[in-house]
């Protein structure tokens, strides 16, 4: 019988909290500002983008304590439950004076207005923590989901390349309170399933995933929450009841991520960065991807679980999975059952999901030696912006240079993530050479019809497509010519 509990419980800055009237949709923000009066946190976007809402989340990852920045704008108070809330207020050390990452702000002129500098401040601090003397390209990637409207980036980077000249990691109060923050999370962990509220307006944090299906078989009305980075801005900025509501970001069992016999298996709670390391170290291509997907606070918080579960056609990670030949595990109650990936996405908004069931896993099989593997993605900007069109190819070839299999899937071009059957089927048996791929990229205009919307016309998107597998082509054999020589379609399909 599993125990329940009807509060949540977490530390915020050293102090414990314990909640017992916790509306599902109150966010992390609103409840620093406006019931903790803690205004250093600041509300920009209330969407994930502008990073001045950034604090630090402390959890138990196995027995090791862990910090990451993440967007209190979008991160829901209930799924803070036995977490360590980090805010800029308790950075300052016990003579008052600044911390060195606020003081190497002030020296080296990294703030003006100063309305985005908590924020900068949080994640700098997240970094510095991680890696003490970062290079700039680790302190651009940090800053990435972090925007200054008046300062401009120079300053912030050279005062963030000097932090560490101002006192050591192990001067800091997060390293002093270290073990004692690490016990007090760990007596708080009861194995209870959290309930609070009434009727509709109820959250849920299971106890396991076993109590997760039972809960869901209970409430299939219930919206599932992961990272809450897509969940989060259907409140913020769509005013969405999302009642009642089942947290599932601090179930651990739903954070493995594990390599066996050449198959990677996610799990529905893995976050961008904790995926980061093996998806980059066994798949490049995936790994570069991945890095373009939001900023660290959104790469913290947002799962793959719940890019594949919300059946977006331009969500970043569909198309490579599937390239690769992903398949998905689903479990309702004790029942689990295994599917492609790519059968997952029915039409727009539609998901092959039963009431009560969710992701439990991702399975990623491990390109061999022999694939070709590459996505791409097309942005209007490079950091933090939404694709307009992503292609992901996987190709392999056989001993006579004829092309073996070809998988190739692509997003924003299509009701949802779509392999490009015709343009496989113009590969696939013949030589890889600049005709065969000129005939690939006339039979994409049989697998899409993109539309055109505020991200790119679909002309521009057919364009992009196209060019997208030409791009592989010169990518994977070592053809050096132009690109223009290839420019007629018809004299090459005649
Ligand atoms: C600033 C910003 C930038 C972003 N940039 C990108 C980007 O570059 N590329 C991109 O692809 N996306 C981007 N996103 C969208 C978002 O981060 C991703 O879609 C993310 O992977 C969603 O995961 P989540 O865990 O936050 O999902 P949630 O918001 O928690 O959930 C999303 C959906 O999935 C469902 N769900 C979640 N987990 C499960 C499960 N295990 N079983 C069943 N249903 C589940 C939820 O009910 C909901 O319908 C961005 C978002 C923000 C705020
Ligand atoms: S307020 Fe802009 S990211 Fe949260
Ligand atoms: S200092 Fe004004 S927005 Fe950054």
């Amino acid at each position: 019988m599993t125990a329940i509990r009807h509060e949540i419980r977490f530390l915020l800055n050293g102090r414990k909290v314990t909640l017992t009237d916790v509306p599902p949709e109150r966010t992390l923000l609103d409840f620093l500002r406006i019931e903790r009066r803690l205004i250093g946190t600041k509300e920009g976007c209330a969407e994930g983008d502008c990073g001045a809402c950034t604090v630090l989340v402390g959890r138990l990852s196995g027995d090791t304590l862990v910090y990451e920045g993440v967007n209190a704008c979008i991160r829901f108070l209930g799924s803070l439950d036995g977490c360590h809330v980090v805010t800029v207020e308790h950075l300052k050390r016990p003579d008052g004076s600044l911390h060195p990452v606020q003081q190497a702000l002030v020296d080296f002129h990294g703030s003006q207005c100063g309305f985005c500098t908590p924020g900068f401040v949080m994640s700098l601090y997240a970094l510095w923590m991680r890696v003490p003397n970062p290079s700039e390209a680790a302190i651009e990637k940090a800053l990435q989901g972090n925007l200054c409207r008046c300062t401009g980036y120079a300053p912030i980077v050279r005062a963030a390349c000097a932090i560490s000249s101002y006192g050591g990691v192990d001067t800091d109060p997060l390293a002093a309170e270290r073990e004692a923050v690490t016990a007090e999370l760990k007596a708080l962990r009861d194995g209870a399933r959290v309930e609070i509220g009434q009727g509709r307006e109820r959250l849920v944090i299971p106890a396991s995933v076993d109590d997760l299906a039972h809960v869901l078989e209970a409430e299939p009305e219930a919206t599932v929450v992961a990272g809450s980075t897509d969940v989060g801005l259907w409140v913020t900025k769509f005013m969405r009841d999302i009642a009642p509501v089942v947290f599932i970001g601090g179930l651990e069992a739903l954070h493995t991520i594990s390599e066996k016999d050449g198959t990677l298996s996610i799990g529905a709670g893995v976050s961008y960065s904790e995926a980061f390391p093996l998806l980059a170290t066994h798949i490049p291509a995936f790994g570069r991807l991945i890095d373009r997907i939001g900023g660290d606070q959104v790469r913290n918080m947002g799962t793959i679980g719940g890019n594949i579960a919300n059946g977006s056609p331009i969500g970043d990670t569909p198309p490579p999975l599937i390239a690769l030949g992903a398949t998905l595990t689903l479990r309702k109650g004790d029942r689990r059952r295994t599917i492609p990936l790519e059968d997952f996405f029915i039409g727009y908004g539609q998901q092959d999901r039963q009431p009560c069931e969710f992701v439990e896993a991702v399975h990623v099989p491990l390109p061999d030696p022999n694939t070709h593997f590459a996505v791409w993605k097309i942005s209007k900007r490079r950091d933090e912006d939404i694709t307009a069109a992503l292609g992901a190819f996987a190709m392999k070839r056989a001993s006579d240079g004829t092309v073996a299999s070809a998988r190739l899937a692509y997003g924003g071009m299509a009701p949802t993530p779509k392999r490009a059957a015709a343009a496989e089927a113009a590969l696939v048996g013949n030589e890889w050479t600049r005709e065969t791929v000129e005939r690939a990229v006339i039979a994409l205009e049989q697998d899409f019809t993109p539309i055109s919307d505020m991200r790119a016309s679909a002309e521009y998107r057919m364009m992009a497509a196209k060019n997208l597998l030409r791009r592989f082509f010169l990518e994977t054999s070592g053809d050096p010519g132009p690109l223009e020589v290839a420019r007629d379609h018809k004299e090459i399909a005649a």
